[in-house]
């Protein structure tokens, strides 16, 4: 019962990497590297350094692991980059998976459950988005996803294979435990921006946006903890193997928190003001995003436990501070 984790390297694939080795599961990762880091992967996974656009490469580890399940958190991830180059985010999030699906069909996997996201629906209608939501994407980005989710509805279609796609909302927060976070410095989500803005790795932090159509006219999000957003993973596993139908699923907590809410979050947290500018919206950001979780709580067996945007900040801080005083002991030579 082997896993494939593409992108097991990145941020939340190491995350999910680590509960499915806690699990005693057989993990086997596939990643190019790109932006993530093979030190992040948890010792007994068996790491297959390529790219899911290799399709020996992938027989390969089908074959040779047996491998009945893929997760496919591979992929490129930022908004404001698919505006600017958007033939990249078609190539790496909607090529790239088209191979990995029919690798995955010929090589006999069961179960694939996909990594996407709310920026699937665009601009949000009501208070909470459910997966009946108009499919609107406003970014390059969101439409790269939206095409494999379509992918991978037709390929179980007509071939059986069973898939959960999971719409994340904004994840943040690293593992409790402090073993793994999101570690590329060209990531640059709000929360990570703004604890490093609080330790004095970065001047100041930037509002972008203050006329939206919300309570403080900053935009609002749904802010999932990393660990909650794999424990639905390794629910969705469990429905998939179990002979579940297949599903599409927001991932998120149902209430939103403003950029003003998270950077007071930060500063209540660190004990550390923060210099905050203020600048204009930002192409393809839509100013309220908060799902509706009703459908992934009822389908699978799960129960989030770090519902409370402090303790996402607190595990964000603990994180950036690992990686801040791991670069010191590089630079002073102690590693
Ligand atoms: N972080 C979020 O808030 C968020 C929200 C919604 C959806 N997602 C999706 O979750 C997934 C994981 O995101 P993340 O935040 O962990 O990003 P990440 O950049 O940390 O992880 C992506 C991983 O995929 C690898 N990769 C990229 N292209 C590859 C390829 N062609 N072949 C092999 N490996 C490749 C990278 O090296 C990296 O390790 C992505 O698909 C992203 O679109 C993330």
């Amino acid at each position: 019962m082997s896993t494939l984790v593409t992108g097991g390297a990145g941020y939340i694939g190491s995350h999910m990497v680590l509960n499915l080795a806690e699990a005693g599961e057989e993990v086997i990762v596939a990643d190019n590297l790109t932006t993530g880091f093979a030190w992040a992967l948890h010792p007994s996974a068996f790491f297959g350094q390529g790219d899911i656009a290799d399709e020996a490469f992938l027989d390969r580890l089908i074959t040779e692991h047996q491998i009945k399940s893929v997760i496919h958190f591979a992929g490129s991830i930022a908004v404001a980059e698919s505006m600017a180059d958007p033939l990249k985010y078609y190539l790496n999030n909607t090529a790239n998976s088209r191979t990995l699906i029919e690798r995955a069909v010929r090589g006999g996997v069961e179960n694939f459950i996909f990594s996407s996201t709310a920026a699937v629906y665009g601009a949000s209608q009501g208070d909470l988005v459910d997966e009946n939501a108009p499919l609107n994407p406003l970014s390059p980005y969101g439409a790269s996803k939206l095409m494999t989710e379509w992918m991978l509805r037709d390929a179980a279609a007509a071939h059986g294979l069973r898939y959960a796609a999971l719409r994340y909302f904004n994840v943040a927060g690293a593992d409790p435990k402090v073993r793994t976070g999101q570690s590329n410095a060209s990531a640059m989500p709000l929360i990570k921006v703004a604890v490093q803005a609080a330790l004095g790795l970065r001047g100041h932090i930037e509002i972008f946006g203050e006329d939206y159509p919300t309570p403080d006219g900053t935009g609002v999000r749904d802010y999932i903890h990393v660990t909650d957003l794999v424990n639905a993973h390794s629910s969705a596993l469990t429905y998939l193997r179990d002979g579940g139908a297949s599903f599409v699923a927001n991932c998120g907590y149902g209430h939103g928190f403003s950029v003003n809410e998270v950077l007071c979050s930060v500063e209540r947290v660190s004990g550390k003001k923060l210099d905050i500018r203020h600048g204009l919206r930002r192409a393809g950001d839509p100013g309220r995003l908060v799902a509706n979780p009703a459908r992934i709580k009822t389908l699978v067996d799960w129960q989030p436990i770090y519902d409370d945007l402090d303790t996402i900040v607190a595990h964000a801080l603990a994180w950036e501070e690992r990686l801040a005083s791991t670069r010191r002991n590089i630079l002073s030579g102690k590693y």
